[in-house]
């Protein structure tokens, strides 16, 4: 079988909040790539061996005596180097050139004029002067020894440069971001002509690669996945049952705090289409038992985690013959704890995942999306037969409801949320609202307020509608949804939900707010 991390590119991390993107787009070209950060071991540079190196941006200044330093062991790898940003700045200081720190920062767009187009702009279907992102203060003023300037803007005279008997270039704007023109191809060529790497990272190379991967850690053992609906652990399930059919067992726990149908529609997909060995704990019961006249919301938080695990051990001790649990830890957590254990994380997410690996079992770990993006995980969700719309889902909290309903969680208001929820998002998909915004959902507020619906007082709850846009989660704007849509979906919940009195939009961004009112 072919090996799809053969072509591989490394790219090392100058603590960019684009160094993710360079990857991914690398990755869309076809070419397997990783990231490592800058001051890793330098030992892993050369093991790694890639086919190039990029050198991703970076926040610091490579005009000050202790900025990061490219390691020797990049030049030695003897491949093309490409130097983004900082990665340029470094390139050029190194190598003989001149790096100066400027007052006239260049932040946005920029109009890049293509001053030679015989190396890495050849690949370019228009040439001339494309729009670019930028974002630094330092600029390259002097070219190292066997470099030509390539490309100049307005505050960036040498805005990239090639040296085209070494292969290294340098590109002061970020080729990796949308904004820029035809950045892709630009990377595109970097990878596929400059490096000589082929096509191999596609979806259906990863599903066979990982197939084979999972059949020769796992022999004829079964392995047992905690399946919560969501994205990662729907896309594990149908990834592991290709690879192991009857050998995977799955746990679905029922906690009362899902969305409306949400535990049927587990069912429906995994057990009766896709033939996957799931069995369902009805624990309903037990977990609002348990959260019975509890307001606070870390203690809710620590109930359905304790409830969880308590459910989910449960089931999997009648389970005797599991070796393995599978669990769906993807890139970018692999990525970030790496970072966390090095101390050079940029941005430290807090993962607040329901769970975790039940201590008295003895098992070891099956984790086939480690090498992953999101994007990634989601396009062999498809590929592996999973319906479009449950891997393009918005993201759902671990502990589900129990967050959305403020004060204590009772079953009632449970299933008011639930409804109210269903409205909503029926009524984003109809409008085609739904791929729009990257988190929409509803909140039970457990205060009463009064109403008239026909000709009756009500005196009742009141449901909140949130809608945020946000690429990373870390920071989101409300979603300026239109009026006309809210007073649709206004006046259906009030209309078909007995128990609520009013609805309300929030308009608040994170920060200061955050995205759940917990
Ligand atoms: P906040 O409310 O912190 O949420 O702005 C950021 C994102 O994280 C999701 N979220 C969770 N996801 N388990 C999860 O898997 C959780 O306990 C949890 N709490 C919040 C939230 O829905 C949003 O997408």
């Amino acid at each position: 079988m072919q090996d799809i991390h053969a072509d591989r590119l490394l790219i090392l991390d100058f603590g960019s909040q684009y160094t993710q993107l360079i990857a991914r787009r690398i990755r869309e070209q076809g070419v397997y790539s990783e990231i490592l950060p800058c001051d890793v071991d330098p030992s892993r540079i050369t093991s790694f061996a890639p086919k190039g190196v990029i050198l991703s941006g970076g926040p610091e200044s490579t005009t000050v005596a202790d900025g990061w330093k490219i390691p020797a062991e990049v030049y030695a790898l003897g491949v093309p180097v490409l130097g983004i940003c900082y990665g340029m700045q470094a390139l050029a200081q190194e190598l003989g050139g001149l790096v100066e720190a400027s007052d006239l920062r260049e932040f946005g767009h920029a109009d890049l004029t293509i001053t030679n187009d015989q190396s890495l702009f050849s690949g370019l279907s228009s040439t001339g002067t494309l729009s670019v992102w930028m974002s630094h203060g330092d600029r390259v003023t002097r070219v190292p020894p066997g470099f030509d300037v390539i490309g100049s803007s307005a505050h960036a005279p040498i805005a990239a440069m090639a040296d085209t008997k070494r292969h290294y270039y340098g590109l002061q704007f970020h080729p990796e971001v949308t904004h820029s023109e035809q950045g892709t191809a630009m990377l595109g060529y970097f990878a596929h002509q400059v490096c000589g790497c082929g096509r191999s990272w596609t979806p259906q190379n990863i599903i066979d690669d990982a197939v084979t991967q999972v059949r020769a850690q796992v022999g004829d053992r079964h392995v047992l996945l905690g399946l919560s609906g969501g994205v990662d652990s729907s896309v594990v399930a149908a990834l592991l049952h290709r690879a192991i059919g009857p050998q995977l067992v799955c746990v679905f726990v029922d906690n009362g705090l899902l969305r409306l149908d949400e535990g049927d529609q587990v069912m429906q997909t995994f057990a009766e289409h896709l033939g996957v060995r799931v069995i369902r704990a009805n624990a309903e019961t037990l977990f609002l038992d348990a959260l019975t006249g509890v307001s606070d919301p870390e203690q809710k938080r620590k109930i359905i985690g304790r409830v969880f695990i308590e459910v989910f051990d449960a089931e999997a001790s009648r389970l005797p013959d599991v070796a393995f649990l599978a669990q769906g830890t993807i890139y970018p957590d692999v990525i970030e704890s790496a970072g966390a254990a090095s101390g050079k994380a940029h941005v430290i997410k807090s993962h607040h995942n329901v769970g975790g690996l039940p201590e008295t079992m003895q098992l070891a770990l099956v984790e086939p999306l480690r090498e992953l993006f999101k994007d990634e995980v989601r396009e062999i969700g498809v590929s592996l037969g999973l319906p479009r719309e449950m891997v393009y889902r918005h993201p759902f909290p671990g502990p589900g409801l129990g967050v959305r309903i403020l004060g204590e969680v009772t079953r009632a208001a449970a299933e008011t949320l639930r409804l109210a929820d269903a409205i909503f998002i029926d009524e984003l998909r109809r409008a085609n609202l739904y791929d729009t915004v990257s988190q929409a959902f509803a909140v039970f507020l457990p205060v009463n307020s009064v109403g008239v619906v026909g000709d009756q007082r009500r005196y009742a709850p009141v449901i909140a509608l949130r809608a945020v846009e946000t690429i990373d989660f870390m920071t989101a704007r409300w979603a300026h949804l239109p009026y006309a849509f809210i007073e649709g979906v206004s006046s259906r919940i009030i209309n078909e939900i007995e128990g609520v009195s009013r609805v309300v939009y929030d308009v608040s961004s994170k920060p200061p707010a955050t995205i759940e009112w917990e």
